[in-house]
């Protein structure tokens, strides 16, 4: 178990009370302070001694920047050694030795974790996506944007776990611990690409759980860039892709780092405004209808207090549905007879149909939403089957299908759309005395 991030809060925090009660015990007001300099002293040294050890053992696994790594560990080793000396000989000469060892050792261990900009940091889409894919470097302007956003704070300057750096085309050549991390011309042999394209769940999936995963779309350009032999200098016109090809790139690169789709929803033109009439009749009939903002026409509507809405609520949204922007039908059991109404809400951005009774029967009801971002799932009965129908929806980024059981790998592949099978299991250890599995969950 790793102690060590744990571990040296502890001596940061006692020592520098420790160096602060010294100077004010000098003042008469706090002169009782002296007798706890002893104790303060003596923990300080005793954790930062055990932090010392644990993070000994920690650069043992060897991830590191070596030079960071250098001072990160004596300037350590220096504090531990003066905070044991203040115990005994507690001189303010000794003790601000320590405190200025103890701030930069805090330093270079904050950059060891997380990385020499970690003071200011610059988002990673610092590095642009380009605004004209159809001239862009294939290397410098997409895969090394890729990689950054997605990989290099792990496997760049300040880490390189598994021996590999993915910051520049140098190190993607040289490989990690386990060798070649790509072979040029065979996507499918290359590690690299494998360890993408394995299950979101599986612990040799890259990047590791937690971290945001390269969309379906960025794994395809990863793919078509090793399969034309990985170039450097390379730029899109001279390679002259496929056209599916150039599509994804320029639906990636439009794409600039926008992050959570839920968030980027209000689009640029109001529409005209409902009638007041008709909001007032969806609120009797039960619905939560509120504008998305105050100087904004398009609606957002939730049927949560009406778990059995009627057709007439139905027929209701579609005369709203040039405004609606929003749905949330979570939980509710729909007629059979107004799926078919859903088709008419061609301008809906993010749609909830969690818990509902929806099946692959009734999945073709949303495959005329062209503008839909966000399709919620959750818990339905819609089978992997039933997914087929979104293929024409181009604007789909997210679709969640926790409690579905559907498996990732049974998902179409749609560039650009994301499906996110929830599911959120850690990996069970062999120390586990009970173990939940899907179905009890
Ligand atoms: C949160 C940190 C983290 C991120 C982000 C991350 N990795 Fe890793 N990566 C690791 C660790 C830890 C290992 C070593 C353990 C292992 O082999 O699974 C590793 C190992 C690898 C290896 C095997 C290297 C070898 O030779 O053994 C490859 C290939 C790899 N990563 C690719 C990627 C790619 C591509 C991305 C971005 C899409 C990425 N990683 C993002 C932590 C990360």
């Amino acid at each position: 178990m790793n102690l060590h991030p744990l571990i040296i809060h502890l001596p940061l925090g006692t020592l520098l009370l420790a160096v602060l009660f010294q100077y004010l015990s000098d003042i008469n007001r706090y002169h009782g302070l002296k007798p706890a300099l002893p104790w303060l002293f003596g923990t300080g040294a005793v954790t930062a001694v055990l932090s010392c050890a644990s993070g000994w053992w920690l650069a043992s696994g060897g991830e590191y920047d070596a030079d960071t790594l250098f001072w990160h560990r004596w300037l350590g080793i220096l504090t531990a050694l003066a905070a044991t000396g203040c115990v005994f000989f507690p001189r303010k000469s000794l003790s601000a030795l320590m405190a200025l060892a103890l701030v930069c050792a805090g330093h270079y261990g904050g950059t060891l974790t997380h990385g020499s900009n970690y003071l200011t940091p610059k988002p990673a889409t610092e590095m642009k996506r380009p605004a004209d894919p159809g001239l862009a470097d294939i290397y410098r302007d997409i895969v090394s944007v890729i990689l950054s956003e997605k990989c290099v704070s792990c496997h760049g300057s300040g880490k390189q776990k598994g021996g590999l750096r993915l910051d520049s085309h140098a190190g993607i050549l040289r490989g990690g611990d386990s060798g070649a991390v790509i072979l040029s011309g065979q996507p499918e042999q290359s590690e690299l690409i494998r360890r993408c394209k394995l299950p979101e769940g599986h612990e040799e999936h890259m990047p590791p759980k937690g971290k945001p995963a390269l969309t379906a779309a960025e794994i395809e350009i990863l793919e078509w860039w090793v399969s034309q032999g990985a170039p450097v200098n390379l730029n899109m016109q001279e390679a002259s892709p496929a056209p599916a090809i150039r599509k994804l790139v320029d639906q990636w690169s439009n794409n600039n780092g926008e992050k959570a789709p839920e968030t980027v929803i209000i689009p640029d033109e109001n529409p005209a405004a409902a009638s007041p009439a008709l909001i007032s009749r969806l609120k009797r009939a039960g619905a939560s209808v509120t504008p998305v903002s105050s100087t904004s026409n398009w609606q957002r509507v939730s049927l949560v207090n009406l778990p059995q809405p009627a057709d007439s609520v139905f027929i209701l949204l579609k005369e709203l549905s040039p405004q609606l922007l929003t749905l949330d039908l979570g939980r509710c059991s729909i007629p059979a007879s107004s799926y078919g109404l859903l088709n008419s809400f061609t301008q809906l951005r993010i749609l909830s149909l969690a818990g509902t009774n929806i099946t692959d029967a009734q999945m073709s009801a949303v495959s005329s939403m062209e503008q839909l971002r966000v399709l919620n799932l959750s818990g339905t009965g819609v089978t992997a089957a039933g997914l087929q129908t979104l293929n024409s929806l181009t604007n789909l980024r997210t679709v969640y299908l926790d409690r579905t059981g559907i498996r990732l790998a049974d998902c179409p592949v749609l560039p650009g759309t994301r499906f996110d099978s929830g599911g959120y299991m850690l990996p069970a250890l062999a120390s586990d005395t009970a173990r939940l599995t899907g179905a009890e969950k």
